[in-house]
């Protein structure tokens, strides 16, 4: 089997096209938006991690979505860019617009098949989606030849009417053929069943590349994702740390890990570059507030670590012994603990090159070197994890209309909780004294009194970066308004300065979406 793909070219029998879905379905689900900035941001790093396609966006969805599928075609050089589409003409000529510009482009259009779907969602008859299907196809080819048709909940699909509409898409011109796990409801066997199944019987089905797209209800999202390889699909949709609608999709990491770590199973070629997967997964992190957890696969805080005494004496005799990678392999550093206090600019500079920063500007790595310092005169151990804290929240405080100067508090079991807070608006200081009901009410109260805004807090929480008292703490604030959420981060080794850097960040944010909305500032 070897394919001559409109963007690809000739592609060889066992090489995998990664697409990744982390700014379409990921994003989708609830509080992973992303703003336009951020979305760029990620977008950027994955091309950087080497991703083949990137599904930048669903542009009929909203301005937003238009926007960010727009901007990121214009400027993220590398990947195919996809727009998503139903199979409504308004869907697919809205998805062109928005993908016109990128150097190569997909247009993604779906519709259900299944009969569940169609009877009570769609409210069509097959030979009605059937036709859809051909001219959601055909249109979309008029704005490029690299158009990917799916089956919406493919996997619960009867196999003859499945066999039916791939026939169609194809023959409309299809390049790609996605037949997703919509609902996460598939095994493994139904996978291999299924992908063997259409491309035996579908007449024209050597003339594309096949997809799978795999959601995580049952845990198999990455399982079914091989299963599917195993029996020809030679596209895999997949997202940073597993995010996605419900349960999530199959997790890129964990799908690229275990094609590089079992060429005897899986003997396929991707083009991801393991070592930055770590870096693109906290940047999600950081970007969208939600840590993965700490067991996670690959990316987890304690993927490599070992605290039982058989297995670090293992570990030190060979770490074969219970590490199927390296932690470098991904990005980890073997080494966590690093800088201090005594750490000069250029070892600073070094450290931000190891840890993926290399290309910082003059000017963020001032801002980030002068925060380092304050922070190691504040803290015992600086660990990379701090760095990268600090320096994600430092690259994500671009364009901010409203930022932290000082905090004063006072607090305690006595007295009512009292900050007093300076914040430079638009290059102006503005001091505050607030009361409330605790430090960090107290604080962000403060804030209401410099920038009386019509945002209301939807939630608030605290983490810690790394261990101990003196870790710095790592706040997330989500806040409301217009009817949008979004979310913000900060970090410091105070815990209500991190929550004030949160809030302002999501205030930023919230600035941000309204002027790109409406004229009309959020200030009330
Ligand atoms: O899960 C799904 O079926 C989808 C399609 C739009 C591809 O996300
Ligand atoms: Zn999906």
């Amino acid at each position: 089997m070897s394919i001559n793909h409109p963007n690809f070219g000739q592609i060889g029998a066992n090489r995998v096209i990664m697409f990744d879905t982390t700014l379409r379905d990921g994003e989708q689900s609830p509080g992973f938006s992303m703003n336009l900035d951020e979305k760029v941001r990620m977008a950027e790093m994955l091309a950087e991690l080497g991703v083949d396609v990137i599904e930048a966006g669903f542009p009929i969805a909203s301005i937003g979505d238009f926007d960010s599928v727009k901007t990121i075609a214009e400027t993220v050089k590398g990947p195919v860019i996809a727009g998503l589409a139903r199979s409504g003409s308004a869907d697919i000529i809205r998805a062109g617009e928005a993908v016109r510009a990128a150097e190569r482009k997909r247009i993604h259009t779906f519709i259900s098949t299944s009969p569940l779907h169609m009877k009570y969602k769609l409210r069509m008859e097959p030979d009605a989606v059937l036709a859809a299907v051909t001219a959601s196809v055909t249109l979309a080819r008029d704005f490029t030849d690299d158009v990917e048709w799916s089956a919406e909940d493919g996997s619960r699909t009867d196999a003859d009417f499945l066999c039916r509409c791939v026939e169609a898409a194809i023959a409309a011109g299809a390049t790609t053929i996605n037949i997703p796990d919509t609902v996460g409801y598939a095994v493994p066997e139904d996978m291999a069943r299924i992908f063997n199944m259409v491309r035996a019987r579908v007449p024209g089905a050597e003339k594309a590349i096949f997809s799978t797209h795999c959601h995580n209800d049952l845990g198999l999202a990455v399982a079914n994702t091989l299963a599917a390889v195993a029996a020809g699909a030679r596209q895999i949709e997949c997202t940073i740390n597993g995010i996605g609608e419900r349960a999530g999709n199959a997790a890129l990491e964990e799908v690229a890990m275990a094609i590089r770590t079992r060429p005897d199973v899986a003997p396929y070629v991707h083009n991801i570059d393991t070592t930055r997967i770590l870096r693109t997964s906290k940047l999600l992190a950081t970007i969208t507030g939600f840590d993965v957890q700490p067991n996670k696969a690959i990316v987890g805080r304690n993927a490599f670590a070992h605290e039982s005494g058989i297995h670090q004496d293992g570990m030190l005799k060979n770490a074969a012994t219970y590490e199927i990678m390296t932690p470098e392999s991904v990005g980890w550093q073997k080494t966590s603990l690093v800088m201090g206090k005594h750490s000069g600019r250029a070892a600073f500079r070094d450290k931000l090159a190891t840890l993926g920063y290399g290309e910082l500007g003059d000017n963020a790595l001032n801002d980030a070197f002068r925060r380092f310092k304050d922070l190691a005169d504040r803290k015992k151990i600086v660990y990379d994890d701090d760095i990268v804290a600090l320096v994600d929240d430092e690259v994500m405080r671009d364009h901010q209309r409203i930022k932290f100067v000082s905090l004063e508090l006072w607090a305690g079991s006595k007295a009512k909780p009292r900050a007093l807070l300076e914040l430079d608006v638009d290059g102006t200081i503005h001091t505050a004294e607030a009361l409330g009901d605790g430090p960090v009410d107290a604080t962000f109260n403060a804030i209401h009194a410099i920038f009386p805004h019509t945002a209301e807090l939807r939630l608030f929480s605290v983490g810690a970066v790394t261990e101990g008292t003196d870790a710095q703490a790592k706040c997330s604030v989500r806040l409301e308004g217009d009817g949008k959420l979004v979310d913000g981060q900060g970090a410091d080794t105070d815990t209500i300065v991190a929550a004030a850097r949160a809030y302002l960040h999501a205030l930023n944010k919230l600035l941000v979406k309204r002027a790109r909305t409406a004229p009309a500032a959020l200030a009330s």
